[in-house]
């Protein structure tokens, strides 16, 4: 559907509607009342868009007169870098995985080939993007994920969190002690470093991919492809960024959600160090309705970081968050990841709500956790930067006050 033209755009109006007045479109899923409220890729409309949209539906989607209206931005129609569309230039390195064709029927499929890293110095990277390949490609792509393979470069590798003091080693604690540069999945852009902070790459290291590649009914092939940005010399950063996927479900325990049924778990992790969270985005499969993360601090004391109500597994849209937004945490904070899940026929991306569901990485499979890029303060470094938030405006609901005392 085009909606360009208004002759194109005309025939849609009940429809556009509907998607804008209930929040499905743009694709911003963020609730609007509870959670950090500033945003470095926030595509919404304001309440009075919406509204404008909505009258002019209202009043019979009239077309105005033409002379009223602007010329149209440039079309993009072809596989281009999201964040080369939002003004970042061209990637200063492309990594290109092999490409795997995809039969039109197949059970799910995990494609996991290794790329050499080009470079003979070691460089700092401000920006990451995962495509695939090519447009067919995207209807095949379920998630990529780029690991880095390291050359010596201890210091890549997350140690900051915990899933529980019992539970040092556990499915989860892996996973995000394994050093990620990006995690990509249906709907995604890009990955943005707060400034200060990113990821090194040394000459040597390797990414190896895991792709998660489903059948679409016709023969596909395609990879993934992962756009780097360095920052320039001289303004290479003092810190690193980690990717980690909180996790929503305690993996001791079953996830166990039954046909035509709601069901809800819960994870919880132990941030050891203080720490920045630059990003949200949560992800789940076919069932994921509703994600809440909330931050419990060590004086008992609770706040909500983001909650996405009406989750679309067609988008996993990545909130990240205004640098003076970014929530700060105190170590020793829990990270407590709340996922609800609808196996009904209400969910219009459920294939079928008879079946019951369990664990699992097939798209038919659940799971749920918040892919967060963090960054960690000593002490001293918290304490100045919690100054400086404090002398300035601070745009955030969170309550930094309480954090200090
Ligand atoms: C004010 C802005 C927007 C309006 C009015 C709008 C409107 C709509 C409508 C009416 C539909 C439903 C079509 C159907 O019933 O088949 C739709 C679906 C879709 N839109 Fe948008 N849209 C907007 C922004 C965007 C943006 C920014 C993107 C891309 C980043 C996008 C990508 C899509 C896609 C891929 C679908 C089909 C998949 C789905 O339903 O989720 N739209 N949009």
């Amino acid at each position: 559907m085009s909606l360009i033209t208004y002759q194109e755009a005309r025939p849609w109006a009940r429809s556009i509607k509907e998607r804008v007045a209930t929040r499905q479109m743009p694709p911003w899923h963020i609730d609007r009342s509870v959670g950090v409220q500033h945003f470095k890729n926030d595509m919404s409309l304001s309440d009075d868009q919406v509204e404008t949209i909505v009258r002019w539906v209202d009043a019979g989607a009239p077309q105005g007169d033409p002379k009223d209206m602007p010329a149209p931005p440039p079309l993009v129609t072809d596989n281009g870098w999201k964040g080369q569309k939002d003004g970042f230039g061209a990637p200063d390195l492309v990594v290109k995985s092999s490409e795997y064709t995809m039969p039109a029927e197949h059970q799910d499929v995990w494609y996991r080939p290794m790329s050499d890293i080009p470079i003979t110095e070691s460089h700092w990277v401000k920006m990451v993007e995962i495509r695939p390949t090519n447009m067919k490609s995207r209807k095949i792509i379920h998630h990529s994920i780029a690991y880095l393979v390291l050359n010596n470069d201890p210091d890549a590798v997350n140690q900051g969190t915990a899933n529980g003091p019992d539970r040092p080693g556990g499915p989860d604690d892996l996973v995000n002690r394994r050093p990620q540069l990006m995690e990509w999945a249906i709907g995604k852009g890009y990955d943005l470093f707060r400034p200060g902070t990113g990821k090194l790459l040394v000459p040597g290291e390797k990414i190896s991919w895991d792709q998660h590649i489903h059948a679409i009914g016709e023969e596909v092939t395609g990879g993934s492809e992962i756009g780097i940005w360095y920052y320039k010399k001289g303004e290479e950063p003092k810190k690193r960024s980690y990717l980690i996927g909180f996790t929503g479900i305690d993996r001791t325990k079953m996830l166990d959600i039954p046909p035509n049924s709601m069901a809800m778990t819960e994870g919880f992790t132990v941030l050891k160090e203080n720490t920045l969270i630059e990003n949200f985005q949560p992800h789940f499969h076919l069932r994921g309705k509703s994600m809440q993360v909330e931050a419990i601090l060590p004086d008992g004391g609770k706040q909500v970081i983001s909650y996405v109500g009406n989750f679309n597994f067609n988008w996993m849209t990545n909130y990240i968050y205004d640098d003076d937004a970014a929530p700060l945490l105190p170590k020793g904070t829990v990270i407590h990841v709340s996922a609800w899940y609808d196996n009904t026929k209400a969910n219009k991306n459920n294939p079928d709500p008879d079946q019951w569901v369990g664990y699992g990485d097939r798209t038919v499979d659940e799971m749920a956790h918040a892919w967060m890029n963090v960054t960690y303060f000593t002490d001293a470094e918290y304490k100045a930067l919690l100054a400086e938030r404090k002398a300035k405006t601070v745009k955030t609901t969170n309550d930094n006050e309480r954090q200090q005392q």
